[in-house]
Order: C-alpha cells, then sequence, then structure tokens
C-alpha cells in the first residue's frame, strides 16, 4: 500500500505540516513518493492515539450489549487507539487462559489495541488474590482490578500491592465502601436524594476507601490507581497523596466532568452510574483536579448495557453508561473550551498518562514523529453536533449524551497505519 499524507496539519501545540505514514510508520513527508494518498487537512489537527484506561467491552459473557468489534469499533469512533479491557465479564478475566483468549480476541476482532485487565481477586469476589505473575507472563497483563466492585478487605489489597509491585503492576481500584454504600445506593447528591426519595451513595463511602488505599500504596509501595473519582474529597485526598510523591494515579470520566446530578431528577436509569452523577461542586473540583493534575487521566468507564437490564426502577437498573464516542467530545467542552487544559495538556491527560500508567507506553501515547507508530486521530476542533444515540457504533444505546450539542471532532483515526475510522468515506 501506498504512503498517506495528511497536509498542513496543525499538531497539539501549535505547529503546522504535513505527517505522512506508510506501513504502520511515521514517515518523513519527503519519503512519502509520488503515488502516495494526500489528503488535505488544513485547519484540522492532529493527536495521537487516545488511550483509555477503563472499557467495558462485555466479551466474553454479554455480547448483545457489545462485543470486542463492536466496542473498538466505537472506540476508534471517538479517537481511541487502544482500550484496556476491565475484567468483570463472564467469565471472569482471572487466569491465564482468560486474559490469553481475550488478547486473542482483540488481535482477531480489534479496530484498536485491546490490553486485558487481570482481576484482582478471583471472581471478583473479594478474597483470594489472583496468580498476578502469570496473568503478566501471559498477556502481558499489569493493570489489575476488581472495577465493578470494590476490594473490600484492606488485608487482601495489602498483599495484591505486595505482589504486583514485584513486576511494575498497578492495582485500579473501584473505591466503594459497601457498608457506606448498600446495593441499592444511586444517588450522589444528598439533596435529590432525599427530595426523590433515592437511596444515596454518599461521597464518603468513595473517599474513605480512596484514603484507606493511599495509605496501603504508602505503606507497600504498591502503585494505586484509582478508578473514575468523582468526589471532591477524593481530589483532595489524591493532592495530598501526589505532594508525598506516592504511586497513586487517578482517572475521572467524561461524564462526570460534564453531566451533573440533575439529570438523575429524569430519573431516566440512562443517568444511573457507579459511581453517580454528583453535584456541581464535585464536578467543579475534578475539572481542577484534572487541569492541575491531582487527576492524571481521563477514562470513558464505557459501560454497554442491553435495554432490559435498564429498563427497571432507578435503584435496580444495572449502572453504567457508554462513553467512548463522546469522551473526547466531552473533555473539549469542559476543559479546552473554557481555557482550563490546552491542547499538550489534553493529549496528557487521554493518551501519554493512561499508555503511561497502563505500561503501554512502548507502543501507545507515543509523541507524533519520524519512526513512531502511525496511531493518531484527525480532528475538527470547531465541529459540533446534536448527539443522537442511533449514530453509535456501540451495540448498546445507553448513551447519557442523546440530546446534547457537543463537539464532533473526530474525522479519523489511524491505527498500525490503517484508518480505524474514516469519516471522509463516511461523509
Ligand atoms: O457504572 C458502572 N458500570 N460502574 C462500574 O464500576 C461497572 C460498570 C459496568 O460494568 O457496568
Amino acid at each position: 500500500m501506498a504512503a498517506t499524507v495528511l497536509r498542513g496539519v496543525r499538531s497539539a501545540d501549535g505547529t503546522v505540516g504535513d505527517l505522512a505514514f506508510d506501513k504502520g510508520r511515521l514517515i518523513d513527508p519527503a519519503d512519502a513518493g509520488r503515488g502516495a494518498r494526500r489528503i488535505d487537512a488544513a485547519g484540522l489537527m492532529v493527536l495521537p492515539g487516545l488511550v483509555d484506561l477503563h472499557t467495558h467491552l462485555r466479551e466474553p459473557g454479554r455480547e448483545d450489549a457489545e462485543t470486542v468489534r463492536t466496542g473498538t469499533l466505537a472506540a476508534a469512533r471517538g479517537g481511541y487507539t487502544a482500550c484496556f479491557a476491565m475484567p468483570n465479564t463472564d467469565p471472569v478475566a482471572d487466569t491465564a487462559e482468560a486474559v490469553r483468549r481475550l488478547a486473542a480476541l482483540g488481535r482477531r476482532d480489534g479496530a484498536a489495541e485491546v490490553i486485558p485487565v487481570g482481576a484482582i481477586t478471583y471472581g471478583l469476589a473479594g478474597r483470594e488474590t489472583t496468580d498476578f505473575q502469570r496473568l503478566h507472563e501471559a498477556a502481558g497483563v499489569t493493570v489489575f482490578s476488581d472495577d465493578g466492585r470494590c476490594v473490600r478487605d484492606a488485608a487482601v489489597m495489602r498483599a495484591a500491592f505486595q505482589a504486583v509491585r514485584r513486576f511494575g503492576g498497578v492495582l485500579a481500584q473501584h473505591s466503594q465502601d459497601d457498608d457506606l454504600a448498600g446495593p441499592r445506593a444511586c444517588c450522589g447528591s444528598p439533596a435529590r436524594a432525599e427530595r426523590l426519595g433515592l437511596p444515596e451513595w454518599p461521597a464518603v463511602a468513595e473517599s474513605a476507601i480512596v484514603a484507606r488505599d493511599v495509605q496501603l500504596a504508602q505503606d507497600s509501595g504498591g502503585a494505586l490507581h484509582v478508578c473514575h473519582v468523582s468526589t471532591a474529597e477524593s481530589v483532595e485526598i489524591l493532592r495530598w497523596a501526589k505532594a508525598r510523591g506516592l504511586p497513586v494515579t487517578a482517572e475521572a470520566t467524561p461524564h462526570h466532568l460534564l453531566l451533573g446530578a440533575a439529570a438523575v431528577e429524569t430519573l431516566d436509569t440512562v443517568y444511573k452510574v457507579n459511581p453517580p452523577l454528583r453535584d456541581d461542586e464535585d464536578a467543579e473540583a475534578l475539572r481542577a483536579g484534572l487541569a492541575d493534575g491531582a487527576i492524571d487521566a481521563v477514562a470513558t468507564d464505557h459501560a454497554p448495557h442491553a435495554p432490559a437490564d435498564k429498563a427497571l426502577p432507578f435503584p435496580e437498573a444495572r449502572p453504567g453508561m457508554i462513553g467512548l464516542e463522546q469522551s473526547l467530545a466531552a473533555v473539549m467542552e469542559t476543559m479546552i473550551l473554557t481555557g482550563r487544559l490546552s491542547w499538550p495538556a489534553l493529549v496528557q491527560r487521554m493518551s501519554a498518562a493512561p499508555a503511561r500508567i497502563g505500561g503501554a507506553a512502548d507502543r501507545q501515547g507515543r509523541r507524533l514523529a519520524v519512526g513512531e507508530p502511525a496511531a493518531f486521530v484527525l480532528i475538527d476542533p470547531t465541529r459540533r453536533t446534536l448527539v443522537n444515540r442511533e449514530d453509535s457504533l456501540s451495540k448498546s444505546r445507553n448513551n447519557p449524551y442523546h440530546g446534547l450539542d457537543l463537539p464532533d471532532p473526530v474525522v479519523l483515526t489511524c491505527w498500525r497505519g490503517q484508518l480505524t475510522y474514516d469519516g471522509l468515506a463516511a461523509a
């Protein structure tokens, strides 16, 4: 195949020039040759491929909601070139066999790199830790999580920190104290919980676990990654941990950055998510934390669900919302268009940092320089759209951005030198 040249494209740092790639690598545009495909990219911008530390692909087990194929197509549509696939599948990704199978599925069906996340405990049951070293050797797993559930037992968590530390692994905790936030907890706004008669999911149920785990990371020297931070208090604790140089990182989701608990007043279960949407002060603290680095990364927590799992009263419906396709839009809307984050900083939060945290920085989240992998997203930062859930490439329709006027930046996505999303061809 001939080389491709994007002509007159702007990079995150503002320089304008040509970007060329051939056979999966970025090349010097002068070497592209006369047969090269040339795309006029004037006015467009190119960013390194986005990396999602937190994707639920649902395969194996719930292929009616999502598959590796549909989930990664949605990822590519959102500008992503890699997804860390969460292990709360059926069966759970808690054995070498399971993570190997998922990695193979990713190689076969993936429109983005699929990087398995291993479970911290067998069956996500919170008792017996998995064989981290074996999972690491079987499929290069470095991130471990019981996501969807919190590892409740501090001694189990401590042993897990000590074990993953040996090979540079990281524990991605779903911080939720089950004694404080019971199984029906679903409303993250105390006043609204009272008014709507919904069981409250108190902020302290998250921050108490974040504080505990920061202490365990300090004690063990093992790396903690805090999933989907949702409260102002958690951000304060992260700031404290970072000021002390502890091995602690954290992510915020696009929905916690953009949406608030007011949406829950509709009682539409598309807005039910775990941790829940919260009051404006919390969303504001997340945006401040993402700007100053207390929060390292944006991660989608893309959580597709079949209609029947959402067609239940609010406390009973499954938590989770899809997010891969509107993640960049939500970050642009809250952080770029408000002047809170520069484009180079956005690249850090959505590409370089997640690749580094997940141990994939040898091939993802890299600078766009000659010789590097052709993994990038071409965007039009000025384009907007009214989001329509029917336009999604995901199998599921639980899209909380439906009906909102948001940026619609992604023009095309390239991974391994292939166009994994081609909005020019689609147009
Ligand atoms: O809302 C959520 N949905 N939060 C989680 O932690 C798990 C996820 C899921 O798997 O559906």
